[in-house]
């Protein structure tokens, strides 16, 4: 007995466990696409990283059992050598599709050609990779992440646009190598850029965490006594930032103002708080989209290469009205 429940939980804690939702997660892969076959998608996500990835695995979950598809969840803990195991899993398992979202953007082509010669189609989510060769993958399902770097630098040229005097910038990245954070960078110092008086003077990663982004900021707070404003990558970040700014004995939003993207729920709070001063939204809610192009091109529809996700950006006096009825 002892033998047997230490055995389950050796398969539970493994990085390869797959969480099927619906019916048996090891069961023969059916084709997909019609004939009344349950079809079966393995899914890599990246990991538990933010309250943004925590709302998009609901969304992939809810809607894989809503359409009635069998899914297979692999959490990689933010580790693309996890993710390349669970899609060669995915492989030997002949599912039918592939969806995943890429920790970093780079790396990725053998194991997509491993895909591609299995016949399987993948889908990309959420974040995009860097392959020259665009047959390995259908399409893929996110935002444009270089246009939410935009907004946010677009909103602080605004805010300061009768000032004169240097405005003293620190930067709070997302995950290195990783799509979001490689284009919200590049999309914010383009628009910041073309004005001398806009100074990032501090720039690292805080991995899209909260406790990393609080431990970064505490260090830039130490090393430069007049920061302006904080852009976070994500909400998570810019929330563990506000701790660190107010163990400073500084005021967020007034004596540093903030600049996150994501609109998470704890996010919006703190914008409505007057913690933060914008958020551009990313939206985690992919779940829908990422089902129906599945089974289309399970059944060898045509689909777009690119479908973008529609996104806003808000004020504090915006999340005040939103929050009541924002879902994650
Ligand atoms: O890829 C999307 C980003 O990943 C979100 O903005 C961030 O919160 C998450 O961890």
């Amino acid at each position: 007995m002892l033998k047997r429940m230490s055995a389950l939980l050796l398969v539970g804690a493994t990085v390869m466990t797959m969480a099927a939702c619906g019916s048996g997660g090891s069961g023969p892969a059916s084709s997909g696409g019609g004939g009344g076959d349950t079809l079966t998608m393995g899914f890599s996500q990246v990991g538990a990283e933010s309250g943004w990835r925590t709302a998009n695995t609901k969304s992939v979950q809810d809607s894989a059992k809503a359409a009635g598809i069998e899914l297979k969840f692999s959490d990689a803990q933010q580790k693309q050598e996890n993710q390349i195991k669970a899609i060669r899993s995915f492989i030997q398992q002949k599912v039918d599709v592939i969806a995943f979202s890429p920790v970093v953007e780079s790396g990725w082509d053998t194991v997509l050609k491993e895909a591609k010669n299995a016949n399987i189609p993948v889908i990309l989510t959420d974040r995009a990779v860097d392959s020259a060769d665009t047959s390995l993958y259908k399409t893929f399902l996110g935002s444009d992440f270089v246009a939410e770097g935009k907004k946010a630098g677009q909103w602080l040229v605004e805010e300061y646009k009768d000032s004169t005097e240097t405005v003293n910038i620190v930067e709070l990245q997302g995950t290195t190598g990783s799509a979001p954070a490689n284009d919200r960078k590049a999309g914010f110092a383009e628009v910041i850029g073309a004005d001398p008086k806009f100074k990032v003077i501090a720039s690292q990663t805080g991995d899209f965490t909260r406790a990393k982004g609080k431990e970064v900021m505490e260090a830039f707070l130490k090393s430069n006594p007049d920061i302006d404003v904080l852009y976070a990558h994500n909400d998570d970040m810019g929330l563990g930032a506000i701790e660190a700014i107010e163990g400073a004995g500084k005021v967020p939003g007034k004596d540093i103002k903030i600049i996150t993207v994501d609109a998470v729920k704890d996010g919006m709070q703190a914008l409505a708080d007057g913690k933060i001063n914008y958020i551009v939204e990313c939206s985690p809610l992919l779940g829908p989209q990422l089902m129906d192009l599945a089974k289309k091109v399970a059944a060898g529809e045509q689909v777009p290469t690119r479908v973008e996700t529609e996104e806003t950006t808000f004020t504090q006096e915006q999340a005040k009205q939103a929050l009541p009825s924002r879902q994650y």
